[in-house]
C-alpha cells in the first residue's frame, strides 16, 4: 500500500521551532540533532470532527520518551497544545487530518553525538496533513515475517517512541520486495512483536490475543483496543505469541493512529481461515468509532 500525494497538502503551513512557515520553508538546520542522529521523539495523532484523538495520552508518551532520552528541556504541555491549535487553524483542518508531532533535541553548536552540544533547546515540529486512514480497512492487508528483529529493552527500548526507525524501515523494505503491505517483526526469542508501523492482535475462539509490550511500541490504539475489549466482556490475553498461532488465527488485525484497525487477511502466504466464525474485528472497529468523540480534545479547548 503506497500513500499518494494529496494536493490539499501542497500549500500547508507547518509549525517549526516557534512559528508557522509555508511547507516549502518547513526545514530544520543541518545541525539539528534529528539530522545528525535521529535524536528526536515523536507522536502520530488523528483529528476527528473537531477534536484531537487521545491527545493527553500522546502528550504523556512524548514527554516520557523525551525524559527517557534526557532532553534538557521539554516544552510545556500548554505550549505544545497552542502550537497544534495554531497549525490546525492556519490550515483549516477539523477532520481527516493526521498530525506528526516531533520534538528533536534541537540544534548543535557543532557536529557531534554529545547532547551537551545542544545548547539552544529542543525543536518542536507540528506537521498536520490531510490524511484519511492509510490502509484499506475494508479488504485488509497481506503481511510477511521480516528477518529484522524489533528492538528489545536490551538494545533500544521500544517504549521510547524515538526517531531511529531504521530497523522498521529495513523490515518495510523486505515487505515491499515481497509485494505485501506490511512487515511482521519478531522479538529476540522469535515471538511476534508487532508490524513495522502498527501493533498486532489476533482472535482465536473468541479470545483476543496480543504480544506483551516488551519488544513493541506500547501503542495508544493498542491500549484502547484492550480497554474496549475488556469493557465489553471479551477475554484478552497479553502473552508471547508464536507464528504458528498466528497462522491458525480466526482473525488478525493491526492497530495504529495512522491506519486505525486494519484487518490482516494473509500472513506469509497463509490465508487466515475464520473457523470459529467470529466477528470481533468488526465489533472492535465499531466500539473504537464509538469513542472518537468522547476521547477527542475539542480544538477550541487546546
Ligand atoms: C512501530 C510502531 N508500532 C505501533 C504504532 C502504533 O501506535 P499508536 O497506536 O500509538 O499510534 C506505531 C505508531 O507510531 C509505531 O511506529
Amino acid at each position: 500500500m503506497l500513500q499518494q500525494f494529496d494536493p490539499r497538502n501542497k500549500n500547508i503551513k507547518v509549525w517549526v521551532g516557534h512559528r508557522l512557515v509555508e511547507r516549502a520553508d518547513a526545514k530544520v538546520s543541518v545541525f539539528d540533532s534529528s539530522v545528525q542522529g535521529g535524536d528526536a521523539v515523536w507522536e502520530g495523532m488523528r483529528v476527528y470532527e473537531n477534536g484531537v484523538f487521545c491527545l493527553e495520552r500522546h502528550l504523556d508518551r512524548l514527554e516520557d520518551s523525551a525524559r527517557a532520552m534526557a532532553f534538557e528541556s521539554i516544552p510545556t504541555r500548554a505550549s505544545i497544545k497552542s502550537a497544534i491549535k495554531a497549525t490546525l487553524e492556519a490550515n483549516g483542518m477539523t477532520k481527516d487530518t493526521h498530525i506528526r508531532l516531533t520534538l528533536t533535541r534541537g540544534e548543535k553548536i557543532t557536529s557531534g553525538m554529545d547532547p551537551r552540544l545542544n545548547q539552544s533547546g529542543p525543536t518542536l515540529i507540528v506537521l498536520a496533513e490531510w490524511k484519511p486512514p492509510v490502509y484499506d480497512n475494508e479488504t485488509g492487508i497481506r503481511i510477511m515475517t521480516s528477518t529484522i528483529r524489533r528492538n528489545s529493552p536490551m538494545h533500544v527500548d521500544s517504549k521510547i517512541h524515538h526517531n531511529n526507525l531504521i530497523n522498521n524501515i529495513l523490515a518495510k523494505i523486505q515487505a515491499n520486495h515481497a509485494g505485501v503491505d506490511s512487515a511482521l517483526m519478531l522479538d529476540n526469542l522469535g515471538f511476534i512483536a508487532e508490524m513495522n508501523g502498527t501493533n498486532i492482535f489476533m482472535v482465536k475462539n473468541g479470545r483476543l490475543l496480543t504480544p506483551t509490550a516488551d519488544a513493541c511500541l506500547h501503542g495508544i490504539t493498542r491500549g484502547l483496543v484492550i480497554e474496549l475489549a475488556q469493557a465489553n466482556g471479551v477475554a484478552v490475553e497479553e502473552r508471547n505469541i508464536s507464528l504458528t498461532e498466528l497462522y491458525a488465527a480466526d482473525e488478525a488485525f493491526g492497530t495504529g493512529s495512522m491506519g486505525e484497525l486494519t484487518p490482516i487477511v494473509e500472513v506469509d502466504g497463509r490465508v487466515l481461515v475464520n473457523r470459529s466464525q467470529s466477528n470481533l474485528t468488526a465489533q472492535l472497529i465499531h466500539w473504537f468509532q464509538g469513542v472518537h468523540e468522547k476521547l477527542s480534545t475539542p480544538l477550541e479547548s487546546l
